[in-house]
């Protein structure tokens, strides 16, 4: 008995920001950001939200799995751009799609590693519950806590939402996976909430609300977790880069990408891409790139792989899966 991902689904908005957009904005060019980063275009919320993406990419994965939406018994959504601290993003996805009176909570605050963390909610739930299918969903407007005017954050995210519905039932399914924690977070990477409002409130001034991050440390971050997640998926499974059809990292930075490649000796080709026209999309950016990757014939019912992700937090995570 596993715990099965069944379809992926997946949504981009409709805004589309070219990097000489930004180049308009702040003193950058599209041969910089491309160079560096590997990004030639992000999508930006216009009228879409949160809580709208993650309904749209929901519906898509409810669809591609065949299943009538009154099967979900569980909706578990990574996000670190909810719309409202309550009702939870899954529960606003859960009403919106008419889904049953079912349990939906947030995985909040572990960034880019956020759809691993919240598919391995689901699949404990899952194992030791008796909910028998879920929806996970990766969920982010980033474009509302991105700092515009700082030049060497803005050019690498976008707003986004992938899904997954994970069924128990015969096959291997989750094979296994790692989450990990790592402290020193106000050296990498952090966002505030806005200062306390309460008369009480006597604590530190906060001055900012917008995300904050070292790039060259989170740089060295990634590509360490892109090395340790796939070299342990591999020792504990007992499993070779040759069994492995694909790796599916967090899109964060096409050189984090090809240095972990190098590093492992593993063709970069293994490594899925899609970060040239979607940029980092935090939590979404794993299920956007296997949504992606199905619709476009390149993985098959058996195939061995591996789920990297890395990010605020700190927090990374890896995860085995057979599809
Ligand atoms: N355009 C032109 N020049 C720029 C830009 C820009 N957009 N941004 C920075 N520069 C300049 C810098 O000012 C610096 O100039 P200087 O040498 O005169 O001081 C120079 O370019 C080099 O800057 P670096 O920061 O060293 O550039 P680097 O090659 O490290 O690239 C980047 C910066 C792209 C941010 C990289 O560090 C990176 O991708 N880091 C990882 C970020 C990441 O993965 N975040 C994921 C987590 S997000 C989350 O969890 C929500």
């Amino acid at each position: 008995m596993g715990i099965n991902f069944l379809s992926f689904g997946s949504a981009l908005p409709e805004g589309v920001v070219t990097n000489d957009d930004l180049s308009h904005m702040v003193e950058t060019n599209d041969e910089w950001i491309y160079t560096r980063t590997g990004i030639k275009q992000r999508h930006v919320a216009i009228t879409e939200n949160t809580v709208s993406l993650g309904i749209y990419a929901a519906e898509k994965a409810i669809n591609k799995a065949g299943i009538d939406k009154n099967e979900i018994d569980l909706v578990v959504c990574a996000t670190i751009t909810p719309d409202t601290s309550f009702p939870s993003t899954a529960g606003m996805v859960r009403q919106n799609i008419g889904l049953r009176d079912i349990p939906a909570l947030d995985v909040c605050g572990v960034a880019c590693a956020g759809f691993i963390y919240a598919a391995s909610v689901a699949q404990g739930l899952m194992t030791t519950g008796s909910y028998k299918t879920a929806l996970v969903i990766g969920a982010e407007t980033l474009s509302k806590i991105t700092d515009w005017s700082d030049r060497s954050s803005c050019i690498l995210f976008g707003d986004g939402a992938g899904a997954a519905i994970l069924r128990k039932g015969d096959g291997n399914g989750i094979i296994t996976y790692e989450l990990d924690g790592i402290n020193d977070v106000d050296e990498y990477l952090i966002c505030r909430y806005p200062e306390s409002e309460s008369p009480f409130y006597k604590g530190e001034h906060v001055e900012y609300t917008k995300m904050k991050m070292n790039g060259n440390k989170v740089f060295t971050f990634g590509i360490n977790s892109v090395i340790s997640g796939v070299t342990e998926m591999l020792s504990r499974s007992g499993l070779t880069s040759d069994d492995i059809k694909w790796i599916v990292p967090h899109q964060a930075n096409y050189r984090i990408i090809s240095s972990a490649a190098h590093r492992l000796n593993i063709p970069v080709e293994k490594f899925y891409v899609n970060i040239d026209h979607v940029g980092n999309t935090s939590s979404a950016s794993i299920p956007i790139a296997l949504d992606e990757m199905t619709d476009k014939g390149l993985v098959q019912k058996g195939d061995k792989i591996i789920l990297v992700g890395f990010g605020g937090g700190l927090a990374a995570g890896s995860m085995l899966i057979e599809l």
